[in-house]
């Protein structure tokens, strides 16, 4: 199909019932659909949105264009959850269907407010002349997870940004509402985070741009998130265009936090002694959404995709998923991230992993999975080696984890060796430096075409798709010298 303006942005309502079923069968037929993983029914998911907890249930919507694999006209579909792990798809919330979203209910949040939700997003309207209109405006839901849309915008566009001006992040604090948006400042054609404040939702004060880094940020933020992580502010962004001498990175645009030691909304100040630093060390990861539950907790939920890049999905009209939730701590100035503890409920049968490799034979620790696993993983300190995920029989392809756990410690993730590898012109290849000689722990799971890597508790985690062919089900292990090592894998059940 080509992809024209006019088809992107066709109504919704216009779409065939059987080409919709169409597409929607080829998802559920794809060896690559994940099935413990939020996906798209059909066609192309992107930022998670509205992530929250009301009404004794977990939510969270996602960005989705129903009819193919191409960002066009965006609407909120909706999933709740007991657990943050099994999640129930309510279908399409927010369609772009009034005056102030008509090409687009584009990313935003959700906060609870009385006894309904208020969900805050970014309208997206284009003019005759295809000039953007960005409004950000609000809708409730009820107890029945039934939306009503306000009939006017919460706040226009300001005259000191242009109209990239999207993603509102709505907080309440001190009995005030504060909402964040992503910028790009007008003069400058600078990356900001605007501040807005209110007492009833309704009137909107301009606070300015929030007033966080002397870097500069690139040319635009995306999908500015403030969350509480051990009583500390954390500040997660996406910015787009940053200098790569600000923050090395080789996505297309970068996932960053920045943890600081106080935030003042009402002065709009957020200070901090860290660095710009790099949420997740993997390949496909963006737009993260963090919120602090009513237990003091913040949990993590992440698009895995990118903007601009094209997937192997894409020729089976379906592109995308979400993360699993990761729970979020702060442990030395870093972020942590772990994967919710209630994903144990998925393991199914466990399979013991202990011994050691022999010479240069690589060893097979799981001869055949369905690639719906997860696999932990002890390698003491002083080793080397590689092991190999989606492992073909061949020993043609696989996805390489290269580890170096004595001096000049390492961790190195190759994708290049599997099947259908994409984007390659962001490198086929992404590390993170480890202590050296300390024991690496590996947490990983792998749902078809996802995996997600937590090294040792959390303290990076690597998230990328992989698209490798039916028999690359192998877990193996290999090293010049011998490795020793011990774990467990685990089938896991479906959960979305
Ligand atoms: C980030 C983003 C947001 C926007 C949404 C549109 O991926 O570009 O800035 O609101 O996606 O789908």
């Amino acid at each position: 199909m080509q992809w024209t303006r006019q088809l992107r942005y066709k109504p919704y309502q216009a779409w065939p019932t059987e080409y919709l079923k169409k597409i929607e069968k080829q998802a559920a037929d794809s060896a690559y659909y994940p099935q413990f993983h939020i996906a798209p029914s059909s066609g192309l998911l992107n930022d998670p949105n509205g992530f929250s907890y009301f009404n004794g249930k977990w939510h969270v919507f996602y960005q989705a264009f129903p009819f193919g694999p191409v960002h066009g006209l965006k609407s909120w579909v909706h999933l709740i959850s007991a657990d943050l792990v099994n999640w129930k798809k309510l279908g399409p919330a927010l369609l772009p269907d009034s005056k102030y979203d008509a090409q687009g209910v584009y990313s935003g949040s959700a906060l609870q407010i009385g006894n309904r939700l208020f969900l805050m997003y970014t309208g997206n309207v284009r003019d005759q002349n295809w000039q953007r209109h960005p409004y950000q405006n609000g809708a409730w839901l009820d107890q029945n997870n039934h939306i009503t849309k306000l009939a006017s915008p919460l706040i226009n566009q300001p005259q000191q940004t242009t109209d990239h001006f999207r993603d509102p992040q709505l907080i309440e604090k001190n009995g005030k509402y504060y909402v964040l948006i992503g910028s790009q400042d007008k003069k400058t054609l600078a990356g900001r985070i605007n501040l807005f404040a209110s007492d009833n939702l309704t009137d909107w004060k301009d606070l300015g741009y929030l007033n966080f880094s002397d870097d500069d940020l690139g040319y635009m933020i995306e999908c500015p998130n403030l969350v509480t992580v051990d009583q500390q502010p954390v500040l997660i962004f996406c910015p787009q265009g940053l200098e790569h001498e600000i923050l090395p990175y080789q996505n297309i645009y970068p996932n960053t936090y920045l943890i600081g030691s106080h935030v003042d909304l009402a002065s709009a100040t957020f200070n901090s002694q860290n660095s710009l630093a790099l949420l997740d060390q993997g390949f496909d990861i963006y737009a993260s959404q963090a919120f602090n539950a009513p237990d003091g907790q913040a949990y993590l939920i992440s698009w895995l995709g990118l903007p601009e890049i094209e997937y192997p999905t894409d020729t089976e009209n379906w592109a995308h998923c979400l993360s699993v939730v990761k729970r979020l701590t702060i442990k030395n100035h870093k972020l942590y991230q772990q994967p919710v503890a209630d994903l144990q409920k998925l393991r199914q049968q466990e399979h013991q992993l202990t011994g050691q490799t022999t010479g240069q034979v690589e060893k097979i620790l799981a001869a055949k999975t369905t690639n719906q696993y997860e696999l932990k993983l002890k390698i003491p300190a002083d080793q080397q080696g590689t092991l190999w995920l989606f492992r073909d029989p061949q020993k043609a392809e696989g996805l390489k984890i290269e580890f170096a756990t004595g001096q000049a410690a390492k961790l190195l993730i190759d994708r290049s060796q599997t099947s259908q590898p994409f984007a390659k012109d962001y490198g086929q290849t992404r590390r993170v430096a480890l202590n050296d000689n300390q024991p690496l722990q590996l947490d990983i799971f792998v749902d078809h075409s996802v995996c997600e890597i937590f090294v040792n508790q959390g303290e990076a985690v690597f998230s990328l798709r992989v698209f490798s062919s039916s028999l690359a089900n192998k877990i193996s292990l290999a090293g010049k010298r011998q490795i020793n090592y011990n774990g467990s894998w685990w089938d896991l059940a479906k959960s979305c």
